[in-house]
């Protein structure tokens, strides 16, 4: 019977581009999807932005859009992405839709109606300037046990304690800089505690499914101590208005807390596909998404990050259990990726730009390529080394792989015009039968997503061709009188061969593959195909298939962009420097200069000439800017201090971690003969995040 898959990736927040986090993710679903297609199943492969929640609400009013423009213009942003690095999702849609909130208002009612939903009054701070209820996020204030200020709501970067918002003492909203009070407000609860919840989910994640990190883990969340403390709590759904949300039923002015609605987006995507006919199209799919997802023999599979495993494993298949729903057959969980080691941050990523990696001309598939090789189905994280990634794509793709062909096909064309034999002799035949053996296992560990194994597999099959090359010598058997017989066997078995491990290699290397089908003259090959020989069969001329990676281009992927060359200098120049050429008001305008607090800074280990900056300018956030002042400032003379910074550079990956701004400082070009640098301060009366003009 044909496998009916639905399967998502987690849904991107949208208030922000990809960052290399979101590309692996989705390299990592895509691949295992077009597994499952070129095996003949029906799959549904769908994504969404995530629009919803206070901090859209507030990014959105701080660019002045409304949320919907807000999002819709980052949503605008997603195609060149996915399109770039071959992610062929059926649909994408957002959870601020129709659907999304047809479906929502469904489950919830469902739940309501099944005596899970409670509500009860409870305590929050509240902007009284705003006039909104403050997440944690946006409160600040001094520190309950060293006094230091600026401190975050759950714990202080100064001393490490960890405390709750209303521990702060004199507490101010980082939203208006109000002092928030205390206010209570009645919020509705999805009753997880219970043991109706308890027996499901305990059941639904121990039953050997989840991966077996992913089901301890869980088993944490499940156990109480003696004090009976731990264990699930109930779980707050809603949120009070000013919210970018969808409305409660029934409970004017309370909408659903953003993680409610935001799984449910995977069924108003699927739901807005079927709506536009993608299934009928695609696989003549009669039924509607109502029939379609209530099938039991339909396969729903999440891919998700490992920081939001509580959201996935426990509140998403209790929210379906309980509303009547059918529950998803697996999630599959990975770690994150790493740069050199280095861990990104949520928000802005490492310090690959996959735009940037694109524009460069890099090819995507040697991305998609790297990191499948470093994917398996734990949750560990994955590591992008740049000299790694050179070593396995040129040695392994390019000179394992594509080589094979790149070395006979042109004795096919030249020689034999252009025609493969059928007749080959046994020890080709042998050579070909063990890939073709290959195949079940290479299957096995692509549906268990054992992608790292799987291509080690199929690059010890390319092992063996090149053996059988170096043995067979094509270019010297093309020398030779009378071998013509021997050369079109040897090339004809070369090209089979790479064949069966272009078959192997087609769900990571799609674009690479479609232009083998291309080059060999066949339809889009599938599994089925290995156990096909091509036989005596005309092929087409040889075309380059793949460029090696050079490694200067990583350099350019990692390379900070350019710093303004410095004149050199001379005594009667300003400063030691020409005055740079005019600009109109515009130029400067494009400088988005603000006043930023220095809340933090400490020198920074290796660096002689850097101080690592923690700065406020008003955005709810810190930034971390390296500043090359370590030679006139010490730590503690800056802490507190006012500076100007520039507040639209993009962030640069410097050695020691991520730069997001630039401090401003004056200098004498010669720094021998006229010492010292020189922070900027401004007048009395600054406030972070004024704009300087
Ligand atoms: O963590 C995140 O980026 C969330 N936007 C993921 C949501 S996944 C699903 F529930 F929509
Ligand atoms: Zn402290």
């Amino acid at each position: 019977m044909t496998r009916k898959l639905f399967v998502t990736t987690a849904l991107p927040y949208a208030n922000g581009n990809f960052h290399i986090g979101h590309i692996m993710e989705y390299i990592q679903a895509d691949i295992w999807v077009r597994f499952q297609r070129m095996q003949g199943a029906e799959v549904h492969f769908v994504g969404a932005d995530d629009a919803h929640g206070a901090p859209i609400m507030i990014a959105a009013e701080k660019a002045g859009k409304t949320p919907q423009e807000f999002v819709a213009s980052i949503a605008a942003g997603r195609k060149q992405y996915l399109d770039g690095f071959h992610i062929s999702f059926d649909n994408w849609h957002s959870t601020d839709s129709p659907e999304n909130t047809e479906l929502a208002q469904g489950i919830y009612r469902a739940l309501r109606r099944n005596g899970l939903i409670s509500s009860r009054n409870i305590e929050q701070f509240f902007d009284p300037v705003k006039e909104m209820f403050l997440p944690d996020r946006y409160i600040k204030g001094e520190c309950p046990k060293c006094a230091a200020k600026d401190q975050y709501g759950d714990s202080c970067e100064v001393c490490g304690a960890v405390y709750t918002p209303t521990d702060l003492k004199n507490p101010y909203s980082t939203l208006t800089g109000a002092t928030p009070v205390m206010k209570t407000s009645e919020h509705y609860f999805f009753q997880l505690s219970s043991q109706r919840c308890i027996d499901f989910l305990q059941q639904w994640t121990q039953d050997g499914k989840l991966q077996p990190e992913v089901a301890n883990k869980i088993k944490e969340w499940f156990t109480t101590d003696e004090a009976g403390a731990g264990g699930l709590s109930d779980w707050d759904i809603s949120r009070d208005a000013p919210y970018f949300g969808i409305e409660i039923p029934d409970a004017p002015g309370k909408y659903f807390y953003v993680w409610l609605d935001a799984p449910v987006g995977y069924l108003a995507s699927l739901k807005n596909y079927f709506d536009k006919g993608g299934p009928k199209a695609r696989y003549n799919e009669a039924r509607s998404f109502d029939e379609f997802i209530a099938d039991p023999h339909v396969e729903q599979y999440h891919f998700i990050g490992k920081d939001i495993t509580y959201f996935h494993t426990l509140f998403w298949p209790a929210m379906l259990q309980f509303s009547g729903r059918k529950v998803p057959n697996n999630v599959f969980v990975h770690g994150f990726i790493t740069v050199s080691g280095e861990k990104m941050s949520k928000s802005r990523g490492t310090g690959i730009d996959p735009l940037k990696y694109l524009s460069l001309g890099m090819n995507a598939e040697w991305l998609r390529y790297y990191i499948a090789a470093k994917l398996n189905a734990k949750v560990e994280d994955v590591d992008f080394n740049p000299e790694d990634f050179v070593a396995r794509v040129n040695a392994d793709l390019v000179g394992k792989y594509v080589n094979i062909a790149s070395r006979a096909a042109g004795f096919v064309s030249k020689r034999f015009g252009g025609e493969l034999t059928a007749a080959l002799s046994a020890d080709g035949e042998q050579l070909l039968g063990g890939l073709r053996a290959g195949a079940d296992e290479v299957q096995r560990l692509y549906e268990e997503r054992e992608f790292g194994k799987a291509l080690r597999e199929i690059m010890l099959l390319a092992d063996r061709v090149n053996e059988y090359v170096d043995q067979n010598k094509p270019w010297e058997l093309a020398k030779q009188q009378g071998m013509d017989t021997r050369l079109h066997d040897v090339c004809s078995v070369c090209i089979e061969a790479f064949r069966l491990l272009t078959i192997y290699l087609k769900p990571v290397l799609p674009a690479l593959a479609a232009n083998v089908e291309a080059f060999l003259k066949v339809g889009p090959l599938t599994f089925t195909d290995a156990q096909r020989p091509l036989g005596a069969h005309a092929i087409g001329a040889y075309q380059h298939l793949l460029q090696r990676v050079d490694p200067k281009q990583l350099d350019a992927l990692f390379e900070a962009p350019a710093a303004a060359d410095t004149a050199p200098a001379t005594a009667s120049l300003p400063g030691g420097e020409e005055i740079a050429p005019t600009i109109g008001i515009e130029d400067f305008a494009k400088v988005d200069l603000r006043i930023a607090k220095i809340i933090n800074c400490e020198y920074v280990e290796g660096s002689d000439k850097l101080l690592r900056l923690t700065l406020d300018a008003g955005e709810g956030q810190t930034r971390n800017v390296f500043s090359g002042i370590k030679s006139a400032y010490k730590p503690e003379d800056l802490i507190g201090k006012l500076t100007v910074m520039v507040a639209n550079l993009a962030p640069r990956k410097m050695k020691f971690g991520l730069s997001e701004g630039m401090v401003l400082a004056a200098s004498h070009t010669d720094e021998q003969a006229h010492p010292g640098v020189f922070v900027l301060e401004p007048w009395p009366g600054a406030e972070p995040g004024m704009r300087v003009r």
